[in-house]
């Protein structure tokens, strides 16, 4: 099915309405490969039909179509290494030294913000566990998000084809932490049971969320508008602990979205943390 220039401008504003994802006119092959199968499969013959179904007949059903299909869900397990590597070797050792004086000293709240298909919080999970032996006294919550329905269903599952296991898992960890069933490896209890996972919108306000001592939203922001990054993560700032941890994607920054957070290094990673001294910085 082709898309015409006018159809690219009001399905583009419609998948911003619904998911925030910027398309621009460059973006028709996009469209056309990733729609045309929801359109035929509704009955539409044109992507201006998909357009007025989804807009105006309100059908939530088809609105979450067109968001699992138009948005990207390529993640691999403890992808880009050396977030975890800061993750293990820093954040979670002085996460729970300076949880040691709180009221709460085993208590650890984790978000994974566009978790797609899981990936990123179960190796948050596998690292965890590897790190803190007695983890079964420990309360620990590492809250899963994304938008796409389709994909919290699958990460919840937490079951993958032996090419998803491969791109990333070392061998060892897979030994440890999946069982084998037939062709597919499901992850054990013990991690899946640090993981809830629900079904959020970052664009929408995050009512009953946080706060966080330690954030991953990698890889999603590079689909939005300046404004909205700069929004999201001034929202991801106030939903965190002073203390905590954000990761964002290898090839992402936060120079952009004002002073909310100071960069770190750790070894080859950047991280970053709230700033607590905003003042000083202006
Ligand atoms: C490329 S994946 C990143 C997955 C993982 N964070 C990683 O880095 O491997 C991007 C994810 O962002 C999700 N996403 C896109 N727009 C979103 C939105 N407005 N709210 C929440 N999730 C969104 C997509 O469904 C997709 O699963």
């Amino acid at each position: 099915m082709q898309v015409t220039s006018e159809e690219i401008q009001v399905i583009a504003k419609l998948v911003y309405d619904l998911c925030g994802v910027i398309l621009d006119q460059t973006k028709g092959y996009l469209i056309e490969s990733r729609l045309s199968s929801v359109a035929q499969e509704v009955g539409c013959q044109t992507f201006s039909e998909l357009y007025y179904k989804a807009r105006y007949d309100h059908e939530k059903a088809l609105q979450t179509k067109i968001v699992d299909a138009i948005t990207t869900q390529e993640t691999l397990f403890f992808r880009d290494d050396s977030p975890f590597e800061a993750l293990q070797h820093k954040a979670i050792p002085e996460m729970v030294d300076s949880k040691a004086k709180t009221a709460f000293p085993k208590r650890l709240r984790i978000w994974s913000a566009a978790c797609s298909t899981g990936q990123e919080p179960y190796s948050i999970g596998m690292i965890l566990s590897e790190l803190i032996p007695d983890i079964h006294s420990w309360d620990i919550n590492i809250l899963a998000t994304d938008i796409s329905d389709t994909a919290i269903k699958l990460a919840s599952r937490g079951s993958y084809m032996a090419h998803e296991i491969q791109r990333g898992m070392k061998p060892a960890m897979l030994d440890k932490y999946f069982i084998q069933e037939g062709t597919t490896y499901r992850i054990k209890d013990e991690i899946r049971a640090l993981v809830s996972f629900q079904q959020r919108n970052l664009h929408k306000p995050f009512i009953g969320l946080g706060p966080f001592d330690i954030v991953f939203c990698r890889n999603v922001a590079i689909y939005f508008n300046p404004a909205d990054k700069k929004s999201l993560f001034n929202r991801i700032a106030d939903a965190m602990v002073p203390e905590g941890y954000l990761f964002v994607g290898f090839a992402e920054s936060l120079m952009d979205v004002g002073t909310n957070f100071v960069p770190q290094h750790h070894c080859r990673s950047v991280f970053y943390q709230p700033n607590t001294n905003k003042a000083a910085l202006v």
